[in-house]
């Protein structure tokens, strides 16, 4: 291969509704647990691959920038995954670009090698199936293998590499149910996701949170299923609970000082207890977060400004700025033929 063909891909990051904590198999990304999410339309990561004989090394553009060392390691061992799927050893030229801050509990890893899956694998040659791609996209971030399939999805925990993928369970035109992302800070958590997951264990709680799960993942999917915010809502609220309780009492190693791994900042807690007032009042909302201080809201679109004026108000009674992304439920990752186009007409 000389000068390969350039392949653009786009994914949506994704929201856990059941969260994925705790690896069976780290270099793998073999979760502790199946998990459940829904691809975010409002925000999304573009990324084009073209493989070219010319290149020494992989050159890796990152938001305009060349990647930092740690996210250039991270995505060139990816890229490795792809040449040793496609047998060839030809370098790349990458270049990807986000519409929303990253590491901020805003799953920016799960749209980001969704679409470098998807672009690297076709830029390679490689006509992979989606659960193909969803395996592949998952060895990258754990997460991103549930932003390859469409609506909201399933990640089924599965046994080994081969097994452990995603699927569609409902598609995006499924529910009107809106997410609110409510961006507190754009400075980047100190504990990774991937730190975080490797101490999950240590977390007295653990046990405890895995055998809860099975009945949580059964609420979820029906919550989905018969579109019951409700009982939804209530299992996704305790379910996220339930994840940074097991956070904030595991032990990271690289952190020898840290009792426990703290996502929330003061006004993460402001805004959980707000939502519980509002639900208090009547109005149908619940919250989910990840690994970061962000707040997802869930509602229907029929409350949609009525909890964003909610927000709004809070926000102004606090003093707080913050970043609002407004999403439904997004397709997954999907290739694009003509990138000027994609860029313009903001899909
Ligand atoms: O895919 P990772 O390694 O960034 O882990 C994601 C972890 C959570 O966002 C907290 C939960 C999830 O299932 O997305």
């Amino acid at each position: 291969m000389n000068m390969g063909k350039k392949v653009s891909a786009a994914a949506h990051p994704n929201l856990a509704l059941v969260k994925y904590w705790g690896h069976r198999n780290t270099s793998l990304n073999l979760p502790a647990n199946t998990s459940i999410s829904l691809n975010l339309d409002g925000a999304k990561t573009e990324t084009s691959v073209t493989f070219d004989a010319a290149l020494e090394v992989d050159a890796i553009s990152f938001n305009s920038k060349p990647a930092e060392v740690k996210v250039y390691q991270r995505m060139t061992r990816f890229l490795g995954l792809i040449r040793e799927i496609a047998g060839i050893q030809t370098r790349a030229c990458v270049v990807t670009e986000n519409t929303f801050p990253e590491s901020v509990g805003f799953a920016s890893s799960s749209s980001g090698f969704a679409a470098l899956a998807l672009a690297g694998s076709k830029a390679a040659g490689l006509s992979l199936s989606d659960r193909q791609l969803s395996i592949l996209a998952r060895k990258g971030s754990g997460s991103a293998c549930r932003s390859i399939p469409n609506g909201y999805v399933e990640w089924s925990a599965g046994d080994d590499d081969t097994s452990s993928f995603a699927f569609s369970i409902a598609p995006e035109s499924h529910w009107n149910l809106a997410v609110i992302s409510v961006i507190f800070s754009q400075v980047p958590k100190v504990v990774t996701s991937q730190q975080g997951h490797e101490a999950a264990t240590s977390s007295p709680y653990f046990a405890a949170r895995q055998a809860s799960l099975p009945d949580t993942l059964t609420a979820v999917r029906d919550g989905i299923r018969l579109k019951d915010l409700t009982s939804l809502g209530m299992a996704v609220e305790r379910e996220a609970i339930s994840f940074h309780a097991i956070a904030m009492t595991s032990a990271p190693q690289q952190y020898p000082w840290m009792s426990g791994i703290y996502y929330w900042q003061p006004m993460t807690i402001h805004l959980l207890k707000a939502v519980q007032h509002w639900r208090h009042d009547g109005l149908p909302v619940y919250f989910t977060l990840d690994a970061g201080s962000t707040v997802h809201l869930l509602c229907e679109d029929a409350v949609l400004s009525d909890v964003r004026g909610g927000l709004l108000s809070l926000l102004k009674q606090l003093g707080v700025k913050a970043d609002i992304v407004i999403s439904h439920a997004g397709r997954g990752a999907w290739v694009i033929d003509n990138p000027d186009n994609e860029k313009t007409d903001g899909t």
